[in-house]
């Protein structure tokens, strides 16, 4: 359909529960149209994983209205919401187990073939397969220890291997060299044509292809567009560069 991997924010604002002071987001709208590309920019503690965790309903908004595919997310089956959207977390849950078992989690009926092809998109597949038991190494207590870009590489196999209408990437390739990176992003282009991305990131060489850059402060959008608009119009996103 039309509206599928379709997400709209009305006015929303959010903050935790039994907080004090000014919320987390503050009144913050936007459409991001599906199949788009969005890359979410701001300093630490801007609010960018507060915003994305409203969608799939791991919080619920305080005022104001989140849609996936034209539906409010309130009237969504929880379950059936979070089986279209897929998250990989800044700070990777890979689980003791073999790496497959770790990459075919959320999705026990995937084959072979498709946790191979979403590992080589996420730039997994050949280091895997360079162990010498392969896809059945152990990871973990008495295996093998990978190092933080590769449990990002295999947290990012993870959820592709589930062919999500959403794709929300955490933050999670700041481990990942500068060009493994833009490899992964290359082919994510054509594994996930009709998947709506969206790409939280610290540097601005993550998102700078982006369809559209929201740029977050203090929980509230103080940019918005392309990478060239940004950067002749928004401080916040000149500062950003510059940093
Ligand atoms: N916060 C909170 N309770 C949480 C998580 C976050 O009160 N369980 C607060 C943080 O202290 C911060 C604000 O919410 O003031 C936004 O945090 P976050 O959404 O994590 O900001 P990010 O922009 O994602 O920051 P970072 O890049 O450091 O992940």
């Amino acid at each position: 359909s039309l509206s599928k991997g379709k997400i709209e924010f009305e006015n929303v604002s959010f903050s935790y529960k039994g907080a004090v002071g000014d919320p987390v987001i503050k009144n913050f709208s936007f459409t991001c149209l599906p199949g788009q590309t969005v890359g979410i920019i701001g300093s630490t503690g801007a609010g960018k994983s507060s915003l994305i965790q409203l969608i799939p309903r791991f919080y619920d908004v305080t005022s104001g209205a989140i849609r996936v595919n034209d539906i409010d997310v309130k009237d969504w089956d929880v379950k059936e919401l979070r089986e279209k959207i897929a998250v990989v977390p800044q700070k990777n849950i890979l689980f003791t187990g073999t790496v497959i078992e770790n990459i075919r989690w959320g999705k026990e009926d995937a084959t072979f073939e498709e946790i191979a092809d979403a590992s080589k998109v996420a730039e997994a597949h050949d280091f895997i397969s360079a162990f010498p038991e392969g896809y059945e190494t152990r990871l973990g207590q008495g295996g093998v220890n990978l190092s933080g870009g590769q449990k990002q590489r295999v947290s990012i196999a993870r959820a592709l291997v589930r062919k999500p209408e959403i794709l929300i990437l955490d933050d999670c390739t700041s481990a990942v060299d500068v060009a493994t990176e833009s490899r992964i992003k290359e082919s994510l282009k054509r594994y996930a044509e009709n998947t709506t991305c969206l790409l939280i990131a610290q540097r601005i060489s993550s998102v700078m292809d982006a369809d559209q850059i929201i740029v977050l402060e203090n929980g509230e959008m103080v940019g918005y567009g392309h990478h060239e608009e940004l950067l002749k119009s928004c401080k916040v996103y000149q500062e950003i560069l510059q940093s």
